[in-house]
């Protein structure tokens, strides 16, 4: 378990049109074992955040603390989960899975352990020696989620994770990360441009604005779990947090910043 914070991070990008602003003065506590959700129109900074935090960017201002501690650059302790699933193809579901451990030097013994309490927990017992061109968009999100638990990481990091998957493979993989969650106690920072994802996940939601990547809004999500996209509580939350972050798309479109989602 670990707790992340960023204390007043800023990161300034220099494009082909000028000055981006990425992120602007970001506070943010995250407390150990929290699911935190993160939505804001394209372009506001939500994959700088993650990167900030998986140290692949280093912040130009402020720093970003685990467990109290600045980081430094990338570590084992914080895993990120991409959109596309970056899976090797040349290995099978298992070799993939156990790819981070063996490259350690783990032993082979606790490689097989680890792979077999994996597959099962992404129900992927039966495709453990498919190679990845065989597996559905569903099925690889699930390798890229077991590989990443497979490192056992305090913190994961997903960025749009589910956003190219079928609205059912989607439904299952949100209850199945749900379940993970809540087995494993992670802390878990998930981007996603989908409102009602992020209230179907998150312990909380917060909305980024779409001017230079600063938190604009919070929304503490109290509601029960399991949670369903369809549940009335979540469509109605998620409606509020939308009509909130099209004004803010339409804001940002007006400062000539990014473009609405
Ligand atoms: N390496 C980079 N070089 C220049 N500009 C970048 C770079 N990374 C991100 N940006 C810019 O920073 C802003 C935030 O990007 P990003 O974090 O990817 O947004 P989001 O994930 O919310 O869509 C965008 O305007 C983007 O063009
Ligand atoms: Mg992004």
């Amino acid at each position: 378990m670990a707790n992340v914070e960023l204390k007043n991070v800023s990161k300034v990008f220099l494009g082909q049109s000028g000055v981006v602003h990425g992120l602007t003065g970001v506070n943010l506590a995250i407390p150990a074992g929290e699911f935190l959700c993160v939505v804001g129109p394209s372009g506001c900074g939500k994959t700088t955040l993650l990167n900030v935090i998986a140290g692949f960017e280093l912040p130009d201002q402020g720093d970003v603390l685990v467990d109290g501690a600045r980081i430094g650059g990338p570590s084992s302790d914080r895993f990120v989960i991409f959109q596309e699933p970056a899976l090797f193809p040349w290995l099978n579901v298992r070799q993939n899975i156990v790819f981070g451990l063996r490259m350690a030097g783990v032993d082979q013994r606790i490689q097989d352990e680890k792979a077999e309490a994996l597959l099962k927990m992404v129900h992927l017992t039966r495709f453990a020696s498919s190679f990845i061109n065989e597996l559905s968009g569903g099925m690889k999100q699930r390798v890229a989620l077991a590989r990443a638990l497979a490192m056992d990481p305090a913190v994961l990091l997903m960025d749009e994770p589910f956003a190219a998957l079928d609205a059912q493979t989607r439904d299952m993989l949100h209850e199945e990360l749900e379940a993970v969650w809540q087995q494993t106690n992670k802390t878990i920072i998930f981007v996603t441009h989908n409102v009602r994802e992020a209230v179907r996940l998150g312990s909380r939601v917060i909305l980024m604005s779409g001017r230079g990547g600063s938190i604009l809004k919070e929304y503490p999500i109290d509601l029960p779990r399991n949670r369903y996209l369809e549940d009335v509580q979540v469509v109605t939350i998620a409606s509020k947090i939308r009509d909130e972050l099209r004004q803010e798309a339409v804001r940002a479109n007006e400062a000539g910043g990014t473009d609405a989602h």
